[in-house]
């Protein structure tokens, strides 16, 4: 079949991927063709087995891949048919040098500029996906134009928004879509062929336009006020616990009102994931950078305040448990950053278990999705997995709910109860079980931001 547009993505990782299968199935007329330096990866892309997990996703690829949707390693070879690139690499948090453990390691998308540079043939539009620092396109365009000055290529920033867990209906049915570009005739005409593809299924008034430098800022401030949000409510958990007031209602009375918004106050043990503290940081970098120190020190506290409430968790645990967890069987409940994944990243799951660890608690862990990962991050610790959330409680001291999977809620806590030692501990950290209920069977029960219920 003869495609009307080529469009590809570098970088097949959870947006790249997720991404493209969406394009492809959304837009029969183009050939969608994501590629990536890791050939495990694509391989899996291109099995039964993808490689990750999300919702809805096994049918989008099912149906689109080997039409218009294919998986590759031949970079140079998508880059040099491609009309407009994509680029979704990864960018994390620096680990050496300047910046080290705030600034965005911008090592990959540079590597992929040069690429780009050398392997592009004809009029290219060139996408940031990924999540990039302010004025990153203004590097990529100097790369380009010294490296392939025989063709003309126009950078736009089109962030992406969707969520892990819900990824797939994220994108067929964005909030928004965010495309900036500079004002000259020819980048006003890409920004316009970018806005033609989305408008295949996504309703015009949801597209927004607007200068390079804003869609950049827009991203990496969207993600700062959700986690602020979170550290906020977080930060009245703690006042919560100390006033007998309760989260779970004050977050309700906040959130009735229309200004603010009841999403994205659920307590919890702390956000995780790959992106909130990343690009706090990274805001917070650049701000640094800009001599903005009141602004930086100002998203600062909201990654200060998420490693307070991960660090409260385990002592919560420790005072409850008579200030000595060594030797003590603890199972956590979950170890994904949130529901709906496998992914471990920055998982707020991973600090409980090194911070029982070194109080010297066994734990088992358990997770629907999450396992294989959990094995990965924990290599060498001493860790007991099992997929059976029964089998991970019989025989513990505490269970630790870390992860909001809903399956935990169903659970027969009566028979859990059961099988634990006495006196038996529920630390719930997404403040999702049925605590009263927990109580009355026998558990002494420790929720986020609300009084603790104990027996004794
Ligand atoms: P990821 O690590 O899952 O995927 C990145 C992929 O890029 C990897 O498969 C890696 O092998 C590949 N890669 C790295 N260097 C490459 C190169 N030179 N050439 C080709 N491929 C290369 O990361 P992700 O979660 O998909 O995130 C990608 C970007 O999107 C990040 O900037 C992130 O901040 C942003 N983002 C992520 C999410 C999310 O939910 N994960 C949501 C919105 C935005
Ligand atoms: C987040 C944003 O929601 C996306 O818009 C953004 O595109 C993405 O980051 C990104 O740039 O990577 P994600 O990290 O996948 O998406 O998941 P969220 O639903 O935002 O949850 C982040 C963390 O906050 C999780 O650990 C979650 O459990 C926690 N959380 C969320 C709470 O503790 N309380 C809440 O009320 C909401």
């Amino acid at each position: 079949m003869e495609f009307q547009k080529n469009i590809i993505c570098i970088g097949a990782g959870y947006v790249g991927g997720t991404t493209m299968a969406v394009i492809a199935a959304k837009c029969p007329h183009c050939r969608v063709t994501a590629v990536d330096v890791d050939a495990d990866r694509i391989a899996l892309w291109n099995s039964g087995n993808l490689p990750i997990y999300e919702p809805g996703l096994d049918d989008v690829i099912r149906k689109a891949r080997g039409k218009n949707l294919f998986f590759s390693t031949d970079i140079d070879g998508a880059i040099r048919g491609a009309d407009i690139i994509f680029v979704s690499v990864s960018t994390p948090t620096k680990s050496f040098g300047e910046g080290e453990g705030m600034a965005a390691d911008l090592q990959y998308w540079e590597k992929t500029a040069r690429r780009i540079g050398e392997s592009a043939c004809g009029d290219t539009i060139v996408v940031e996906k990924s999540t990039f620092p302010v004025r990153t396109a203004f590097a990529m365009e100097r790369i380009l134009s010294t490296m392939n000055s025989g063709n003309r290529f126009q950078v736009l920033s089109n962030p992406e928004f969707l969520a892990e867990g819900s990824a797939v209906r994220d994108l067929e049915e964005p909030d928004r879509v965010l495309i900036g570009s500079h004002d000259g005739p020819e980048a006003v005409a890409a920004r316009d062929e970018l806005v033609a593809l989305y408008e295949n299924w996504v309703p015009r008034e949801k597209i927004i336009t607007s200068n390079i430098w804003s869609a950049e800022l827009s991203k990496l401030a969207a993600n700062a006020f959700l986690a602020q949000r979170v550290s906020s409510i977080n930060a009245i958990s703690v006042f919560c616990e100390k006033t007998e007031a309760d989260v779970t209602e004050v977050a309700r009375a906040v959130g009735m009102d229309n200004r603010i918004g009841s999403k994205f106050l659920n307590a919890s043990l702390g956000f995780g994931g790959s992106c909130f503290k990343k690009d706090v940081l990274s805001l917070v970098y650049l701000c640094r950078c800009y001599g903005l120190h009141e602004v930086a020190e100002y998203w600062n506290w909201v990654v200060r305040m998420n490693e307070y409430q991960k660090n409260r968790f385990v002592q919560t645990m420790l005072g409850a448990m008579f200030n000595t967890l060594a030797g003590k069987k603890v199972a956590l409940f979950g170890f994904a950053f949130k529901a709906d994944t496998g992914d471990t990243r920055e998982t707020p799951a991973a600090d409980v278990a090194r911070s029982l660890l070194a109080e010297h608690a066994e734990i088992t862990i358990t997770d629907p999705k999450a396992i294989e990962n959990a094995r990965r991050d924990l290599a060498g610790l001493p860790v007991t997995f099992t997929p059976d959330p029964y089998e991970a409680a019989s025989g513990s001291d505490a269970v630790a709910v870390v992860t909001d999977w809903s399956l935990y809620k169903t659970l027969d806590y009566e028979k859990i109860f059961q099988s634990m030692n006495k006196p038996s501990f529920v630390f719930d950290g997404r403040n999702i079980l049925d605590h009263s209920r927990l109580f009355e069977i026998g558990f002494n029960v420790f929720p986020i931001g609300k009084v603790s219920l104990v027996h004794f």
